[in-house]
């Protein structure tokens, strides 16, 4: 198993160049059961979860070819409309091919997810989401079960909670379904934006996605488009917290300030300069000093989840203290023992973590059982006195490309240790 060793220490300085968001390219993948013709989606990153998602979708028979950071998908001639357990517990997003199978072939079998490090991770709301739309759902033998022979229909569903995946799902189930779906409460991620504007390419009447209230119009059948991957805002918002951890100056190419405005938001009292650039954005500190800030999770455009464990890194060498919640998953706190390995000082309350900076960190071996965790160590270990050495380094593989190219290229002093 590789791992990433660091010596801390090293201002970063530079380019990092930002590449298409993980979270859109699976589901825009999977989107493209929905059609027989051809599906382009350019600006695709190289990661481990997105080849995963190929070869599921090579199991059910779709042929896709990769040039570069453009993909070609389609689904002629599907032989399968099972998810198998195997590749659903590696990587949960394979849920996603549920909403468009059952939409084009009245039918699918995808194995139920089961808990993750992060929580338990329901995928309740995609079932009874579904059910509202017309499937017949049984559960047997840890599989979703869903069969929906004359088609789908149309309905209004009211989400108790706002689940991106479960938004998702529905709103491509909902593109071959007969008449109109109202999804209320929906999760306004710029994801499901992205989503919906390569269903709309594809032919799909769409009103809403980025909004709370999406209005779908059911169309006998979608067609082949070409769709360009929006910019990934986690790595665009890690990469800023990488900057702002070794008092350095980076430019994040290709990325969006209005993607994680939030995020800059949060960093501005904290002491980061977070300002748009021609080419993407520019991370500095104002004057040297980090000071810590309280941070809570929520649904965009809220601070996001999957940021939190990098402003707690980031958090334990500010002066003073960082209240950071956690209100998307229970059990999102695993960097914690780890980061307090190396020295910070971090006390957990419930749903709360409270952050009191330290001097400095002090580098140690340490490791993690999920991306965002992972990633954090990483940035612990920029600063931190000594070497770092991440284990797992598979987790980081998910969901950034070449995380130590990117910053040794700003001066980091990152080796991959192969294994
Ligand atoms: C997506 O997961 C992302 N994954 C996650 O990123 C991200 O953390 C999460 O959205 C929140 O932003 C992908 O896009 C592949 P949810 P998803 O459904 O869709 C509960 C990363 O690191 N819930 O919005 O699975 C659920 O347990 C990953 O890239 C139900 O109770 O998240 C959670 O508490 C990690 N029943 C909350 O809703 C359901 O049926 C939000 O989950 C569905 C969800």
């Amino acid at each position: 198993m590789d791992r990433i060793r660091i010596r801390g220490g090293r201002r970063l300085v530079g380019r990092i160049p930002i590449g298409g968001a993980k979270n859109a390219a699976l589901k825009v993948m999977a989107a493209s059961l929905l059609t027989e013709e051809t599906l382009v989606l350019d600006n695709m990153p190289h990661l481990a979860d997105i080849a995963t998602m190929r070869s599921l979708l090579g199991q059910l028979g779709v042929e896709s070819v990769i040039q570069k950071r453009t993909m070609t998908l389609t689904a002629r001639d599907v032989t399968s409309t099972t998810a198998p357990y195997d590749i659903v517990r590696k990587m949960r997003a394979s849920v996603l091919v549920l909403g468009p199978l059952v939409a084009r072939f009245g039918r699918a079998r995808v194995s139920l997810p089961g808990g993750c490090a992060i929580g338990t991770r329901p995928v309740d709301l995609h079932i009874k989401g579904l059910e509202r739309l017309g499937a017949e759902i049984t559960l047997d033998a840890g599989y979703i079960d869903a069969k929906a022979p004359r088609g789908l229909v149309g309905a209004e569903i009211v989400f108790p909670i706002v689940s991106v995946g479960a938004t998702e799902n529905l709103m491509m189930a909902a593109t071959l379904a007969k008449g109109e779906t109202l999804l209320v409460n929906a999760a306004r991620e710029p994801e499901i934006a992205d989503l919906a504007k390569c269903l709309v390419a594809m032919g799909a009447r769409i009103d809403g996605a980025g909004t709370d209230k999406i209005r779908i119009e059911g169309v006998p059948a979608l067609h082949g488009a070409r769709h360009t991957i929006l910019p990934d805002r986690i790595e665009t918002g890690t990469y800023a917290m990488a900057a702002a951890i070794t008092d350095g100056d980076v430019e994040l190419v290709n990325g969006s300030y209005d993607l994680v405005a939030a995020m800059a938001k949060t960093l501005e009292p904290a002491g980061v300069e977070v300002t748009p650039t021609a080419d993407g954005l520019r991370v500095r500190r104002r004057n040297g000093r980090l000071t810590g800030v309280d941070v809570m999770t929520e649904p965009f455009p809220g601070f996001p989840t999957d940021l939190q464990a990098q402003i707690m890194a980031l958090m334990t060498i500010a002066e003073g203290a960082a209240m950071i919640t956690e209100t998307i998953f229970e059990n999102r706190f695993m960097h914690v023992p780890e980061l307090m390995r190396m020295g910070a000082n971090i006390n957990v309350h419930g749903a709360s973590a409270m952050v009191r900076g330290v001097k400095r960190l002090i580098g140690a071996e340490v490791m993690a059982t999920d991306l965002r965790a992972s990633v954090s160590l990483v940035l612990a270990g920029l600063a931190a006195e000594g070497d770092t050495v991440v284990n797992r380094v598979y987790h980081l593989d998910r969901g950034y490309e070449r995380v130590e190219d990117k910053l040794a290229a700003c001066g980091a002093e990152i080796e991959r240790i192969k294994g």
